[in-house]
């Protein structure tokens, strides 16, 4: 457990495998907030305009790759304990979840520190985490905590939100696109993987990262985040911060969305940033497709104009090629690319 960030982060000068080369670390952390980041109220969705909210949903995942949504169904109260629970999970005594710290990947339940790709990566992320499944619940609910005492019962209340929510958008981004109103539904978005976060606070900020720059490699992410700012999205060549909004999800294309989208929304490069003085929590939850589903771009969302830009594949293919090319997403996208001239 001793690689776990929250056991030492208070050093000075902090390790050298937390330290970014100088084209990857931030440097000032301070960057413009993302304030054309459109936060989009689901009521009207209902009560106004249908139309309005799927195009608002659209161009923020055209142009943006991310959007927070509020009055989405998630009780308040229900996405503060959720914060609570997972704060209080990373509070406790190490002997009170040492059980799940584990470096073995394939656990069902797994605690550890900066991502899967410990051993290999050439530098660690200033976190550490908790992940498991949690769609369906009655089939992963029993691998979670048990402490906190109500870890599972609240958890499990958001995931059951958090998977209606999902399916809610990713109907009105069907309807968007031109697709059938459930084309989501079922295989593509059957699967969903929590992963809780802590970032500890850390004496240099300038030089490492909480969460260094990616894209989700998943259909869409829905991002739970406390009052303390750290994610930046990269847009039109430079960082911005999605703040945080009481009560909203951040939500983002994900990588497999791209995919079926043909390209019309796009996946965005996005970090999280450390400070000095402040231990962040979020709340991760990674829709995706089942395994064995197919990965192509939808019929509904091609024309003459526009051909299929990928081929099909599954999405095991594509998670490995990922971790395959470091998760470099142009690479793996190019290796699925279609050959648009016959
Ligand atoms: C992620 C991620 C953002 C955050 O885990 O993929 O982007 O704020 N997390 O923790
Ligand atoms: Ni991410």
């Amino acid at each position: 457990m001793e690689k776990l960030v929250s056991n030492w982060y208070n050093v000075r000068p902090v390790p050298e495998d937390y330290i970014y080369p100088p084209e990857k670390r931030p440097g000032n952390i301070h960057v413009p907030k993302g304030e054309g980041i459109p936060v989009i109220d689901l009521t009207e969705a209902e009560k106004g305009d249908p139309a309005l909210v799927i195009q608002k949903i659209l161009k923020a995942a055209q142009e943006f790759g991310f959007f927070q949504v509020v009055n989405h169904g998630v009780s308040e109260n229900l996405m503060d304990e959720t914060l609570s629970v997972v704060r209080e999970f990373f509070q406790m005594p190490d002997e009170a979840k040492q059980h799940l710290y584990t470096e073995d990947f394939s656990n069902k339940c797994i605690y550890f520190t900066s991502c899967e790709n410990y051993a290999n990566e050439k530098v660690h992320m200033w976190r550490d985490f908790l992940q498991h499944q949690c769609h369906p619940l009655d089939k992963w609910q029993q691998f979670w905590p048990v402490s906190p005492a109500r870890y599972q019962e609240i958890v499990g209340a958001c995931s059951v939100g958090i998977k209606k929510l999902a399916s809610r958008i990713l109907g009105l981004i069907s309807e968007g696109l031109g697709l059938e109103r459930g084309h989501f539904e079922n295989e593509l978005s059957g699967c969903m993987v929590l992963t809780a976060l802590q970032y500890p606070p850390c004496p240099e900020p300038s030089l490492t990262l909480g969460t260094c720059q990616h894209d989700d490699a998943n259909l869409i992410t829905f991002l739970l985040q406390d009052e303390v700012s750290g994610l930046q999205i990269f847009k039109d060549g430079q960082w911005i911060g999605v703040e945080p909004v009481p009560h909203a999800f951040v939500v983002n294309v994900g990588c497999l969305l791209q995919v079926i989208s043909n390209d019309r929304l796009k996946s965005v490069k996005h970090r999280v940033v450390t400070n000095a003085s402040r231990f962040r929590s979020s709340a991760a939850f990674f829709v995706t497709a089942v395994e064995g589903s197919v990965i192509e771009p939808a019929k509904g969302a091609m024309d003459q104009l526009h051909p299929a830009r990928y081929r099909p594949f599954t999405p095991k293919d594509f998670y490995m090629k990922f971790f395959e090319n470091d998760a470099d997403t142009e690479a793996t996208f190019n290796h699925f690319r279609a050959s648009l001239t016959p």
